[in-house]
């Protein structure tokens, strides 16, 4: 098969067979296309489209590019969550501890940041020792010794979306369903799930910006996961402001443990219990969403999912002092509070720019090999609907460099807007399939 008349074929609209699918995805996957031509895919594919046979197609090659994890000497249902991609969306680091208490088993493969958003592995590095690098027999173990286990893409398994998802970071091709299917549902079939929950986010810091694109792309991953046999419920989420208010991979753990342990109450605890909830449920030591959602908030309020979470962070490696005494992390060398000098009612957040201002401050990556500094981040206090008096602070930004703090600020600045009138703050769970 020659490669360069696969990408015409694509750049001219027309469909590829399973063959030339499993050929693209095979072959550079054991590096046989060099970056130059799988972009160039990748970008035919983004503006043309995938029908949903070559959706299908993609998804399988990409799974079959590594193993499928068979975890079925571990008596118990195993559920995992898995989310499009946000801005200060740190579920995962609440929900897996949340459910693993309840006593279903999540086995979770993660990604790292992907354009303006953040990612769960990114995160959970920057806990000193840490390790998402865990072979599948340790994988294995620690799901076994704790009910939970964060992992990412590995040479075994998907290995495909482990390269195609940072080529797909720097090269703008992102937001495309198919390319996005295949991402997820490759990593999410091969790591030895009986459900899933997804949370598909929509509104200006999500992927997909319009409801109807994120009903599309709910029904295109649940309609793959079932293919497979896997049973799944999609949440469609907002993401028309960061969740919580901490951006930033060590400043999202701090969150996650004060929601953990300190019992903080915002949109970020409300969609975790919820997500949490379903997993529960899904996980069948609940009758009900309803009743997995109250099992959910009377684990996080006894204090079991903080224990838990520790537990998890410590069989990975993690050093669980940090936790315990978030104050000892090591801190940035400048931080600046940005304050509005007008009054009114936050009414807009342009909440792409602020998950870009993070990656300005060096929280995200602009090229594949960019270092992130874990420290680096904002704290963005206001919600759509709050009021804001002269001089409040709106946002907090933590950096190593003047000038990226600089960059930040002014990104901000331009991302939020007040009214006269009072608004309605959006509602966080839009639709619910299945
Ligand atoms: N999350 C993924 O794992 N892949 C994507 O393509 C987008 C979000």
């Amino acid at each position: 098969m020659n490669t360069i008349e696969i990408i015409r074929k694509k750049r001219d609209k027309k469909s590829l067979s399973n063959e030339e699918i499993e050929f693209l995805i095979s072959s550079y996957t054991k590096g046989k296309i060099p970056d130059y031509q799988f972009s160039a895919f990748l970008m035919a594919a983004f503006l043309n489209g995938l029908n949903k046979t070559e959706t299908a197609a993609l998804t399988k090659a990409m799974l079959y590019s590594g193993k499928i994890v068979d975890l079925s000497s571990i008596k118990g249902l195993k559920v995992d969550k898995h989310s499009t991609g946000g801005v200060g969306d740190k579920t995962s680091l609440i929900i897996a501890p949340i459910a693993a208490a309840a006593g279903v088993y999540v086995p979770m493969i993660s990604g790292r940041g992907l354009g303006h958003t953040g990612g769960t592995l990114d995160k959970l590095e920057s806990i000193p020792g840490f390790r998402t690098d865990l072979n599948l027999n340790q994988y294995e173990k620690v799901l076994k010794k704790t009910g939970a286990v964060l992992i990412g893409q590995t040479k075994e398994i998907a290995p495909a979306d482990k390269l195609i998802y940072s080529l797909r970071d720097v090269t703008a091709t992102v937001e495309a369903i198919p390319l996005i299917t295949g991402s997820i549902m490759s990593k999410k079939l091969a790591e030895g799930i009986d459900s899933l929950v997804l949370d598909v986010k929509t509104g200006n810091g999500a992927f997909m910006k319009e409801m109807e694109d994120a009903i599309d792309l709910a029904n295109s991953l649940s309609e793959t996961a079932k293919a497979f046999g896997k049973k799944c419920i999609a949440f469609i989420t907002d993401m028309n402001q960061p969740l919580g208010n901490y951006i930033g991979n060590w400043l999202e753990v701090v969150e996650s443990i004060q929601v953990l342990r300190n019992g903080k109450k915002n949109d970020l605890t409300e969609l975790s219990l919820i997500l949490a909830g379903a997993m529960i449920f899904l996980g069948k030591k609940s009758k009900s969403l309803e009743e997995g959602i109250e099992k959910a908030i009377t684990i996080l309020n006894s204090g079991k999912a903080f224990n838990k979470f520790l537990e998890i962070v410590k069989a990975q490696g993690g050093d669980i002092s940090y936790l315990e005494d978030p104050e000892k992390y090591p801190k940035s060398n400048y931080h600046k509070q940005i304050k509005l000098m007008n009054e009114g009612y936050l009414s807009f957040v342009n909440t792409y720019e602020i998950g870009m201002a993070a990656i300005d401050l060096g929280a995200g990556r602009l090229k594949k090999e960019d270092k992130i500094d874990p420290k680096a981040g904002i704290i963005f206090n206001f919600k759509v609907g709050d009021k804001i008096r002269k001089a409040d602070v709106i946002a907090e930004v933590f950096s190593d460099s003047k000038e990226k703090i600089k960059l930040a600020e002014n990104r901000i600045l331009k991302a939020v807007r007040l009214s006269n009138k009072q608004i309605k703050s959006p509602n966080l769970i839009k639709e619910i399939i299945n």
